[in-house]
This record gives C-alpha cells, structure tokens and sequence, in this order.
C-alpha cells in the first residue's frame, strides 16, 4: 500500500503535511522586534482569526471576541499602560535580573500594525456551565487555546505575533469599553515580520533557557519516578525534528 493511502486509513498527515505542523510548533516565535509596517489584509486576518475560532472550548462555549486595534493613538495609550506596569514590575523582580529586565524589549504595540485583543465572555455558557461547573476557569483556557491556534496559523503565514502581559487589566478594559463580565485574555501585536528568532528573545538574552522534557515527565503521580524508556525518548529528541 502506498504510504499516503495508508496514511489516509489511519487518520495521519501525509509526511510533508506533519513536517508543516511541526514546523509551525517549533518555529513559532513571540515576535517584539522586526516588525514590517506593511498593513495585514483582511482575507488573510480573517483566516488566522478562523483558524483561532476554531480551537476547542468547553462546553463548545466559544466564549471568545476579537478586537481588532489599528488605531495609533489608542495604541500609544495602551503602550503607555504598559510602561506604567512595567515600572510597577520591575521591584518585583529579583534585584540582580532587574537590569536585564529593563533593557529587555517586551511589547511591539505601536511599530506592529496591528494589536488583537482576545476577550473571553464568562456569560455566554447561558447557565448551562457544562464542563465548568467544577471548574470555572475552564473558558479562560478554552480562549488562550484559541491564542495559540491563531498563533500557530500567523506562523505558518509568516505573520509574527508578539503576546503583552504587561498590562493592568481592569485599565485596559476601561480603555476598551470592555464589559465586567469579559476577561481580556490576549493582548496580542500581530503583523509581517523581517525575519523570525531562531530561539526565544529571552533565551538569547540570558534571561532563561528550555527545561529538558525528561526532567518534565513523572509518572502515575505528582514527582512519581518512572517512563525511563520515554524520558530516553524524549532526551534523544534533544531539540526539535525541524532543528527551529
Ligand atoms: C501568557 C503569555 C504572556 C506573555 N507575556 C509577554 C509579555 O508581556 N511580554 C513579552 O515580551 N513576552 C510575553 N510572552 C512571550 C514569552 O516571553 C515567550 O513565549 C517565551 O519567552 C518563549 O519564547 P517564544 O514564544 O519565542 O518561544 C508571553 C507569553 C505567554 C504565553
């Protein structure tokens, strides 16, 4: 049997089709620096926006909104509400790393251009709250997964996308006109990019480095030892298939 039919019996990808998935996972980058100023079409945003409104929710609650932000001086408000966090911070950070923090660059939000605000609404479960009856924040994670699949499909379109947190939530909401019962989850800068890190901006920087899997597993419990065989596994991997 040729391999792509088996493929085709067996619910995989066809091998160049894993390839591109993988290559999205390991090549995606938070984007901060090298942003084009070229604007994004709208068929292409809306197909990363479709791409992310396809993640899975909860309860198929779909409890996500998309702001779109193009304005340059609402953005250069909200940059200002980063810096303001920024500085609120910094003395929380431990005092040998607070130089390095402050020369690192995170935000892109006035030279992307475009900002994305991901909201989640807590309401729109309509109390039926399948899924979340014991677990609330449920629709909190359902939202960031659909950060991460509109993350994935920038990548493949070579659209970096840059993920603030620096932010204080309950003035940005006010900023944006945002509801109580609605969480911005993402405050997301997204656009063309000059060129994509090989490794995370803050690996490069010395601020941190990836943790070995095989020191991630455990086994049957919290700190359980055991998977020796799959540790080895995951340690002969050392690094990503598509060398990201
Ligand atoms: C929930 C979340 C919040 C983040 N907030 C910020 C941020 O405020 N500023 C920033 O520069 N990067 C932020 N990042 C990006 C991380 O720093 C980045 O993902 C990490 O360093 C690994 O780099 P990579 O995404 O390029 O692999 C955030 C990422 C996540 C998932």
């Amino acid at each position: 049997m040729p391999a792509d039919h088996a493929h085709a019996h067996s619910g995989c990808f066809d091998l160049a089709a894993q390839e591109a998935v993988y290559r999205a996972i390991f090549t995606r980058r938070d984007v901060r620096s090298h942003f084009l100023p070229d604007p994004l079409d709208d068929d292409m945003l809306a197909r990363l926006l479709m791409a992310a409104h396809h993640a899975p929710s909860v309860g198929f609650m779909q409890p996500w909104n998309f702001i779109v932000i193009r304005d340059q001086r609402r953005r250069q408000q909200v940059r200002d509400l980063f810096l303001a966090a920024r500085q609120q911070e910094l003395p929380h950070i431990a005092e040998e790393r607070q130089a390095l923090y402050r020369k690192l660059k995170l935000e892109g939000i006035c030279e992307s251009p475009l900002n994305l605000v991901v909201t989640c609404d807590r309401s729109r479960s309509r109390n039926s709250p399948l899924g979340r009856w014991h677990n609330p924040e449920m629709d909190l994670y359902s939202t960031v997964c659909a950060v991460q699949n509109f993350w994935l499909a920038a990548r493949a379109e070579g659209v970096g996308v840059g993920w603030v947190s620096i932010i204080d939530r309950e003035a940005l909401k006010r900023m944006l006109a945002i509801p109580e019962h609605v969480v911005p989850v993402a405050y997301l800068c997204v656009g063309r990019v000059s060129e994509f890190a090989a490794r995370p901006d803050l690996e490069r920087h010395g601020w941190g480095s990836r943790l070995p899997l095989a020191d991630l597993i455990m086994s049957e419990e919290y700190c359980g030892d055991g998977e020796t065989e799959l540790k080895d596994a995951a340690a002969r991997l050392a690094g990503t298939p598509v060398g990201a």
